[in-house]
């Protein structure tokens, strides 16, 4: 199959429709990362869509919408909270899990008897709902286990051949994939931290953080989100995520690396420890919006081992924090 690529534009918009309208995907641009995207009511086309990742059959896909009226089509028993929630979030970074409607069925939640909801911002994705006149169900636009893509070559570089059609929208805005809610008696836990962070929030609603978000999954324990049983986002390099002051890092890394190591450091470090160092920012919104770039970076230049310097554990960066520390199967070095 020929995989093409086109800017976004009315054309491409009308193309992508026209794909999705005949039970084939497509790669479209969110605000948070590239999707991979079909008709929510299609079965077919979404067993496409786990066939091309290599997604496992367990981890259910989120339903993207570009109004409130599909709300109650798709879920029921809704919270209150839930409404207020869109109001201030919506279109955003937000994914709410509700309790699905008896009259949907769909394969994109791949059995469970809920649904993820959100509602993107993005100008293109928000236009291609809104045409197709269904919610689209799309997963991260990479190959099951990689780094997310958050630029359209990034999805070429997956899905090449797999797909007909990528939607170039430039690079995404976050630069992380949506903050994955659900709702609890009192209030909502994060089952996913992403791009609308806990103290935003907390303005709120109450908010708790699933144990699954910063330490591994215990075995015996079935997990509220599938997606947190799997290794993600990882390079092929082996990942390892460092903790400590800057000179106790470069210390560490002169004395562990050899010349296929490289490192992943903030950016504003004069002195860098190995001689192949990518930065990926100082604040939360800047390690987002590189650091799944730099992740693919470090394949694309040959490393076998990459240190990381560990972002700090809240705002954006707390999931900053819980991509890395999947990317390095929870292996981290924690200098005093
Ligand atoms: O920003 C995003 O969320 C991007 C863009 C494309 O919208 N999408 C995305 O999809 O990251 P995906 O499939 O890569 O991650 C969805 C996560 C998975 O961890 C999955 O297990 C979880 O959401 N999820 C989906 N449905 C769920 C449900 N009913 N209950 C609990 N977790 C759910
Ligand atoms: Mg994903």
């Amino acid at each position: 199959m020929i995989t093409e690529i086109l800017k976004s534009s009315l054309h491409s918009i009308d193309k992508a429709v026209e794909i999705l309208k005949s039970g084939d995907i497509a790669a479209v641009p969110t605000e948070t990362v590239y999707g991979l995207a079909a008709n929510a009511y299609d079965d077919e086309a979404i067993r496409r869509i786990f066939d091309v990742k290599g997604r496992p059959q367990d981890n259910p896909l989120i339903l993207h919408i570009d109004n409130l009226e599909y709300l109650n089509v798709l879920a029921k028993n809704i919270p209150e909270i839930a409404f207020k929630l869109a109001d201030k979030f919506w279109p955003g970074a937000l994914t709410m899990v509700f309790e699905k409607n008896d009259n949907f069925s769909s394969s994109a939640s791949a059995g469970l008897d809920t649904i993820a909801v959100r509602m993107p911002d993005n100008k293109t994705m928000l236009e291609i709902i809104k045409k197709c006149g269904f919610p689209l169900a799309a997963p991260s636009a990479n190959i099951s286990g990689s780094p997310s893509p958050t630029d359209a070559m990034h999805v070429y570089h997956d899905l090449n051949g797999k797909v007909p059609l990528i939607i170039d929208g430039g690079q995404c805005e976050c630069g992380v994939e949506s903050t994955v809610i659900c709702f609890t008696g009192a209030g909502v836990k994060i089952l996913r931290p992403g791009a609308v962070t806990a103290e935003q929030l907390a303005e709120y609603v109450q908010v708790s953080i699933d144990n699954a978000v910063l330490s591994p999954l215990d075995k015996d324990i079935k997990p509220l989100s599938p997606g947190q049983k799997y290794k993600h986002y990882s390079p092929k390099a082996k990942a390892v995520l460092v903790s400590g002051d800057y000179k106790a890092f470069n210390k560490y890394v002169e004395n562990n690396s050899d010349e296929d190591t490289i490192c992943i450091i903030f950016g504003n470090e004069a002195q860098k420890p190995v001689n192949k160092c990518l930065e990926y920012g100082i604040s939360g919104t800047e390690q987002a919006h590189s650091i799944f770039k730099c992740l693919r970076e470090v394949d694309q230049l040959g490393a076998k081992k990459v240190y990381i310097r560990c972002p700090e554990k809240r705002g954006v960066s707390l999931a900053v924090y819980n991509r890395l520390i999947r990317a390095s199967e929870f292996v981290l070095i924690e200098l005093s």
